[in-house]
């Protein structure tokens, strides 16, 4: 009797182990079922498919097959390949299971640890769109004592009703991307320039097109960028979209919370991608935190009926996180292309060609850079602090200026038939400027 029960410790038997190892199997495609219903967590994937990601998508299957390689073993007369069989699948079970569960446990609590502060910030309800400030002089912008003499004439600024009505910006907007506060490498003098040279322009709306901080999950890095917006640009009217890094491990909870409070709606019913009609001129975001790992039917569908019905007399102005055409770089760690971005080009440029797109305005990349192909223009402006990007080894063919190393943000004046875009550096000097007609 006390050996049969020694023995049956020592065996594990057959439903045990199946029954085991279906449940660890349920509770990591549980997991995996979480995680990648997460914004932007197949665009991890896709783009940064480190070993840990592959493991956790895959490790259910391994306590599984040890228990089906099980079963022809027990018609061998020597059990011991069996038991071992048993015994690994037993054991890969528990770990799947609790790695199952601390996985889910962490992306469903971090991003709800602590609280966010809140910041009395101007945030812009894309279904209530901006309102443009009565007829203005073209910026008047000035920090600490530098004027920019590409937009700042002395009449201009002496005499603002002397501007021609064609000169007269209806609706000034301004942009930047990739800011990427809690992140040691970024540069917070050039961001604290930055949002101080917004708040002195006063544009009519400033966007700020994702990578807002480092880790997504994190209370700490939101509570950063909200201490400093408020502090900064309390009254500019703010919107921002959802880079890679904000939606890293459930950062969409914290960006909704932050930034997308309740009462806040959109056109598309997403918090992720809308359409503003400002009136003198039309603004669409779209949700690309890396790629098109988020672009699905519903938003496709949508993107295409919003640019179709676009006013055509008016400027079409599209935002994304990730880029279209750009100069970059391969990957150093994992080879990925960052340059022109073979999901995005071919899933969207061409309606963006045939509705008539002027202008596209993507982070990302951490450069200023203008490019221009088939009628439409590209402006890349991840240049908020976020570590510079190394010189890139690739030039897209349709790059028109560039500027490597350096911090800034893309002022764009909306004016009768044209769209006048100035690249600034973090201290409002003018880098580069151009003009697009619509
Ligand atoms: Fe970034």
């Amino acid at each position: 009797m006390t050996q049969q029960i020694k023995k049956s410790s020592r065996e594990l038997s057959r439903r045990t182990v199946l029954v085991s190892a279906l449940a660890a199997l349920v509770l990591s495609i549980i997991m995996n079922g979480y995680f990648y219903s997460l914004e932007g967590a197949r665009g991890l994937y896709v783009w940064h498919p480190i070993l840990a990601l592959r493991i956790l998508l895959f490790m259910g299957l391994g306590p599984i097959s040890f228990a089906i390689v099980a079963l022809p073993l027990e018609k061998l007369a020597k059990k011991l390949a069996m038991r071992v069989m048993r015994w690994l699948s037993f054991i890969g079970s528990i770990l799947v299971g609790l790695t199952s569960i601390v996985v889910l446990a962490f992306l469903i609590i971090v991003p709800r640890l602590g609280s966010l502060e809140p910041a009395r910030l101007n945030l812009i309800n894309p279904s209530q769109g901006i309102v443009a400030q009565p007829a203005q002089a073209k910026a008047a912008f000035s920090v600490g004592g530098t004027k920019d003499s590409a937009t700042q004439s002395p009449e201009a600024e002496a005499a603002p009703e002397a501007l021609s009505p064609l000169d007269r910006p209806l609706l000034r907007l301004s942009f930047s991307s990739d800011s990427h506060w809690g992140a040691d490498t970024s540069n917070a003098t050039a961001r604290t320039e930055i949002l101080q040279g917004i708040a002195a322009s006063k544009p009519d709306a400033f966007f700020m097109l994702g990578d807002t901080v480092e880790t997504g999950n994190s209370v700490t890095q939101w509570n950063f960028a909200l201490s400093d917006l408020e502090a900064l640009i309390p009254n500019v009217p703010l919107r921002l979209l959802l880079g890679n890094h904000d939606a890293l491990f459930g950062g969409q909870y914290l960006y909704r919370k932050a930034f997308y409070p309740k009462g806040f709606s959109s056109d598309s019913g997403s918090p992720y991608y809308w359409s503003i009609n400002t009136g003198p001129a039309t603004i669409v975001a779209v949700d690309l935190p890396w790629g098109t790992e988020m672009f699905g039917a519903r938003q496709k569908a949508w993107l295409e009926k919003t640019l179709a019905a676009a006013d055509p007399r008016r400027p079409l102005i599209v935002l994304s996180h990730s880029y279209f055409y750009a100069s970059g770089y391969d990957d150093p760690g994992f080879g990925t292309p960052w340059y022109d971005h073979y999901q995005n080009i071919p899933a969207l440029v061409p309606l963006f060609e045939k509705y008539g797109v002027d202008l596209v305005i993507s982070g990302h990349n951490h450069y200023q850079e203008l490019l221009s192909h088939n009628g439409v223009t590209y402006a890349i402006v991840g240049s908020m602090g976020g570590i510079p990007d190394p010189e890139p080894s690739h030039q897209s063919p349709y790059s028109t200026w560039i500027e490597v190393g350096g911090y800034g943000w893309l002022d764009v004046d909306v004016l009768p038939g044209r769209l006048a875009l100035t690249f600034r550096s973090e201290t409002g000097e003018s880098r580069q400027s151009a003009t697009i007609r619509y």
